[in-house]
């Protein structure tokens, strides 16, 4: 594994930045897997930047999402596609058709899973997939205990991230589950780029790439890929040496 030490939270952005753009720079038609949360955020936003300066130009980038909540529309305010939407993909020249999230409305589970997988393999795989990593050591939707040999699946959400996601849905339609794509699609990926800030991620950090490789903790698994970058600030990686 690749460790690149940032100081803070925006360094980490940065640099991040640098390695997804040095991807798309090498290969302008690279596959992207991409994630949501907070964490990504400044990388977007910096990406965005260097855009308009004409910099960095996704015209043949494709790009694959990590998940999507089941139920939600495109344009829910919640909806990952929409977070793609207004923090990333509506501020670039990356073609729509190019950006692909989990449909959330599709009802059929194994239709949805099976249409995801076959995606990413008409594509051509993933040439880098970006991730944050939970509290508790998910990626994607991959709680502690998923099968390591699981592809793009539906996951039933886990009680308290119902309860953490209430106060986004005032009419209290909390959606109970996802579609995430699973540890093996995450580990098929050609490269690994995981982004981590902030003293709450110090104690899973320092589980995840210094503890035992176990379901228990679903990022551990990333120390069996041979190519990961991670990019952490100094209060993320406080506990890793
Ligand atoms: C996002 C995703 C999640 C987040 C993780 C960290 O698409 O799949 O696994 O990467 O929950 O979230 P933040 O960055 O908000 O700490």
């Amino acid at each position: 594994m690749r460790l690149i030490r940032a100081c803070d939270y925006d360094d980490m952005s940065r640099k991040a930045a640098n390695a997804l753009s040095a991807q798309v720079i090498l290969k302008p038609n690279s596959v992207l897997g991409l994630a949501t949360g907070s964490t990504p955020l400044g990388m977007y936003r910096q990406l965005i930047e260097w855009y308009e300066k004409g910099d960095i130009d996704f015209s043949e980038v494709t790009t694959v999402n990590l998940d999507e909540y089941i139920g939600l529309a495109p344009d829910h305010p919640q909806s990952y596609r929409r977070f793609m939407d207004d923090n990333f993909f509506r501020h670039i020249n990356i073609k729509p058709e190019n950006t692909h999230v989990p449909n959330g409305l599709e009802a059929d589970e194994f239709k949805e899973s099976a249409r995801y997988e076959a995606l990413i393999y008409s594509c051509g795989g993933i040439d880098m997939q970006l991730l944050g990593i939970g509290h508790n050591g998910h990626i994607g939707f991959n709680e502690p205990g998923a099968a390591f040999e699981k592809n793009t699946h539906r996951v039933p959400l886990t009680e308290a991230t119902i309860n953490a996601n209430k106060r986004f849905f005032p009419d209290g339609d909390v959606p109970r589950e996802a579609y995430s794509m699973g540890i093996r699609s995450i580990m098929q990926a050609r490269r690994i780029l995981v982004i981590v800030s902030g003293k709450g991620k110090a104690e899973i950090v320092k589980q995840a790439f210094f503890g035992a490789v176990t379901p228990h903790v679903p990022a551990s698994v990333l120390q069996l890929h041979n190519n990961v970058t991670l990019v952490g600030d100094e209060e993320a990686l406080s506990l890793y040496d």
